[in-house]
């Protein structure tokens, strides 16, 4: 192979240098993985596709996946790089499979997610999934004329959307003509980008992400680059992303599951449409180029202020209180970009895949309850949800023993839940009855909700 194919390094050089670069960042997971015998395990041509999956995280050694697929089926062509790796990320077992199940019919209560329940009123909610069409590369690998094709066969399907009266809608594109100087009828001024991207209907520029960028993906920008957006402006497909498509429903509302059940049946017209087929695995579902978005391809985010939690201008003490409980802290103009100065942040389950879609939902509702439960904690308030509870009990109506009854029954039944495990009734009663009354405070919340990870908060700074 050409030495022009591996950055101008011999597979020497490169394997050098990839070694010197998972030394110093052991949460590289490309360079983890990427082991010299998996490389000269492919012929010459796959070589170089593989290296073009393994750029990004060689180039930014701060990568915490550092690899993108660059074709549909690499993650089969190259699965002794992409399985250990994916299973790591995900925290997956060898033999997961994922499945893909939007019946949220049975989450909060009768398929109701409401935030008012939460106490929180109208939020900005959002839920998208990446999306590849089976027939194109992924974006890193597309060429601009390849670009360019894909985005006519998509100006297709959105003229089905538009023909919709249920959609309607119109299309923005940045490219600034089609192949052979051909016009194109749905250029935008630059004005105008910037006011979607302000909304938050449009992407940022690529070209500013080293991670895109180095991979490929952001490429021949602005070619290939726009959305669709319905008349109510609800419903949102972009095009030439990190993916081929994000497909999206955001309003402002209390109720999640509307915009979740939204963005399902859009999908349904939308794979119903010709020439629409997306690129999936039998193993890791539906194929995104990051391996961080396989499976579902689903982010569900609101915003939320959390002003005691970021009191000190960061999202540093959000993300410890976040990352337990399975939640990304985002800014308020998406990854990357700061929080708002008001300690508005974008709050998204983590999990993408091994996940079914409802699950995703759901876990979006109940991690918002906990995490305004800390809010409400760190602001020396008491958390809403928890009832303050007498010295010596009741304990939300139960005695001691109908307490430790429940608590093993949880703990039984949740292995997961670190609240019911380490709460013994020995340490309990170790305690006098105004201590009691603070640590069931403490541990009320992995009480009232059995799928807590840690299921309990400090109530005062020495607790
Ligand atoms: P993605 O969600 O596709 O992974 P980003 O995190 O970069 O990508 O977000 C893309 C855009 O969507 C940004 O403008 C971001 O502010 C916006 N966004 C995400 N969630 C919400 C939300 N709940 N309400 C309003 N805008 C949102
Ligand atoms: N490539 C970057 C990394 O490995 C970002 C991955 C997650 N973000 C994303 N937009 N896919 O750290």
């Amino acid at each position: 192979m050409c030495s022009s194919d591996l950055d101008g390094m011999d597979a020497d050089a490169l394997f050098a240098k990839v070694g010197e670069i998972a030394a110093a960042n052991p949460g590289n997971r490309c360079t983890k993985y990427l082991t010299r015998e998996i490389f000269d395990s492919f012929d010459d041509t796959a070589k170089a596709v593989l290296f073009r999956c393994a750029k990004t995280g060689i180039d930014n050694a701060d990568s915490g996946l550092g690899c993108y697929a660059m074709q549909p089926n690499d993650y089969s062509t190259f699965g002794k790089f992409f399985d250990p790796l994916i299973r790591d990320y995900h925290g997956a077992a060898a033999d997961a499979k994922h499945i893909t199940d939007w019946d949220a019919s049975g989450v909060g209560e009768g398929g109701v997610l409401d935030v008012t329940k939460l106490g929180l009123d109208e939020l900005s909610m959002r839920v998208r999934v990446g999306r590849n069409l089976k027939k194109y590369n992924l974006p890193g690998m597309m060429d601009k004329a390849e670009r360019i094709d894909f985005e006519k066969t998509m100006l297709g399907a959105f003229k089905a959307l538009i023909d919709n009266p249920d959609y309607g809608g119109a299309i923005y594109s940045l490219t600034p003509e089609f192949a052979d100087g051909e016009a194109n009828p749905n250029l935008i001024s630059t004005e105008k980008y910037d006011e979607l991207v302000k909304a938050h209907v449009l992407f940022k520029d690529m070209d500013a992400d080293p991670f895109l960028k180095s991979a490929g993906i952001a490429s021949d920008w602005p070619y290939g680059r726009g959305c669709w957006q319905s008349t109510d402006g609800q419903c949102i497909i972009w095009f030439g992303e990190e993916d081929q498509l994000r497909i999206m429903c955001m309003k402002k509302g209390t109720l999640l599951n509307e915009v979740f059940d939204r963005l399902n049946a859009m999908l349904k017209v939308v794979e119903a449409i010709e020439g629409i087929e997306f690129a999936i695995s039998d193993d890791y579902g539906y194929v995104t180029s990051c391996p961080s978005n396989l499976g579902t391809g689903m982010r569900a985010s609101v915003h939320v202020k959390i002003p005691n939690l970021t009191k000190d201008g960061t999202d540093t003490r959000a993300k410890e209180i976040a990352g337990p409980l399975g939640l990304s802290v985002r800014g308020t103009g998406g990854e990357h970009t700061p929080i708002g100065a008001d300690g508005t942040v974008d709050i998204s389950p983590q999990s993408r895949l091994f996940i079914k879609e409802c699950e995703i939902i759901e876990k979006l509702y109940n991690g918002v309850k906990l995490l305004m439960e800390a809010e409400q904690a760190e602001g020396g308030g008491a958390a809403p949800a928890a009832a303050p509870a007498a010295a010596g009990g009741p304990y939300d109506g139960m005695d001691a023993d109908a307490l430790f009854k429940k608590v093993g029954e949880i703990a039984a039944a949740n292995p997961g839940n670190r609240c019911t495990k380490y709460l013994t009734r020995e340490i309990f009663d170790s305690f006098d009855d105004t201590a009691k009354g603070v640590l069931f405070r403490c541990a009320k919340t992995g009480i009232d909700n059995q799928d807590s990870g840690l299921g309990c908060y400090a109530m005062q700074p020495n607790d």
